[in-house]
């Protein structure tokens, strides 16, 4: 089969499409026939080494949607299934991928939109979790515009709280079709987030990064219900840094997903595919920070 992997840290350059074997599920483990493969920032941090050792070969993505093709003895999907979910071992830019994390894809979804929920559901609902936002808060949304961003926003609104959200300048009105007050990032951005509720604000929600915390930490005056998903300083400025351990929120994916598909939800913008053998232009495009629409490679 064909799939992307790399034999050293670098740049997009060292991503290769080379032939492996199909890989033969055991277990609880499915082989997914892959359809699209998600792009996500931390596909480009791992590559360039930012996630620490890392054994190579290494294979690339953890983001898939696609139809099961093989099922182990243990698996609880059958072939046929579509899916959205995780790849095992990082190797989901491939023509197939081994997993046991995964949600149905509703069928009137399509696969480069489905393949935009489970990373962007499953984290923004666990950084709302963790601040705890109930109806009638006010919440800020650092990157309101980005794939997690904009379904935290969604989920936010959902639990009846007030949104602000920030994002580029281009950006504003896709905010505020999400649910949120939009506001631009950047210098003075406190003054204007200020402006919008002079009362303060209950819970940040740092989806960006980008020097955001100080801001916020400003805003709230103090740590007190900040979380971050992007901010490698978090722990210097005493923010909970938040990455879901144990396994992904699958139920809340399934959900999210639905409502997706039923309309209910919407996606910050249309899918941005690459073919397989572009993965290293896929990759450059995350680079750049200003997605809009989730970044997605073609694979069957
Ligand atoms: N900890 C975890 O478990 C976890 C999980 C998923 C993602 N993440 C991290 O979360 C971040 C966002 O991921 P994503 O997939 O949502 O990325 P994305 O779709 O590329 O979105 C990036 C967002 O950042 C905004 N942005 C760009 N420059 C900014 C600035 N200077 N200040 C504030 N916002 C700025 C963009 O707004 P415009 O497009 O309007 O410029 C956009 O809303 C990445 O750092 C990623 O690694 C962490």
């Amino acid at each position: 089969m064909k799939a992307i992997q790399f034999e050293r840290f670098g740049g997009p350059e060292v991503l290769a499409l080379v032939d492996l074997p199909v890989p033969e599920p055991t277990g609880a483990q499915v082989r997914v026939a892959v359809r699209v493969a998600g792009v996500n920032p931390a596909d480009w941090k791992r590559r360039e080494g930012s996630f620490g050792p890392q054994q190579f070969p290494a294979g690339t993505g953890f983001e898939i949607a696609g139809v099961v093709d093989a099922a182990g003895p243990d698996a609880s999907w059958r072939v046929g299934d579509e899916v959205i979910g995780w790849a095992a071992d990082n190797r989901g830019y491939a023509e197939y991928a081994l997993s046991t994390q995964l949600a149905p894809k509703p069928a009137t979804l399509s696969f480069p939109d489905a393949v935009a929920v489970p990373v962007a559901a499953n984290t923004a609902s666990g950084g709302l979790e963790v601040l705890g936002v109930k109806s009638g808060e006010t919440l800020v949304i650092n990157g309101a515009s980005g794939a997690v961003g904009a379904m935290a926003v969604q989920l936010a609104r959902a639990t009846g709280a007030r949104v602000i959200g920030t994002a580029s300048q281009r950006n504003q009105q896709v905010v505020r079709d999400l649910g949120a007050e939009p506001v631009t990032y950047g210098d003075g951005v406190a003054e204007r987030i200020r402006a919008l509720a002079p009362d303060g604000v209950d819970a940040i929600f740092d989806c960006a990064g980008h020097g955001f915390l100080d801001a916020a930490i400003e805003l709230r005056g103090g740590v007190d219900r900040i979380v971050t998903i992007a901010d490698g300083a978090a722990a210097e400025k005493g923010v909970p840094f938040y990455s879901r351990q144990g396994g992904a929120a699958l139920d809340i994916v399934e959900r999210v997903a639905r409502l997706v598909a039923d309309g209910e939800f919407r996606l910050p913008g249309a899918a941005r595919s690459y073919p397989l053998a572009e993965a290293a232009a896929a990759q450059r495009e995350s680079q750049t920070g200003h997605g809009l629409g989730k970044i997605v490679i073609t694979v069957g």
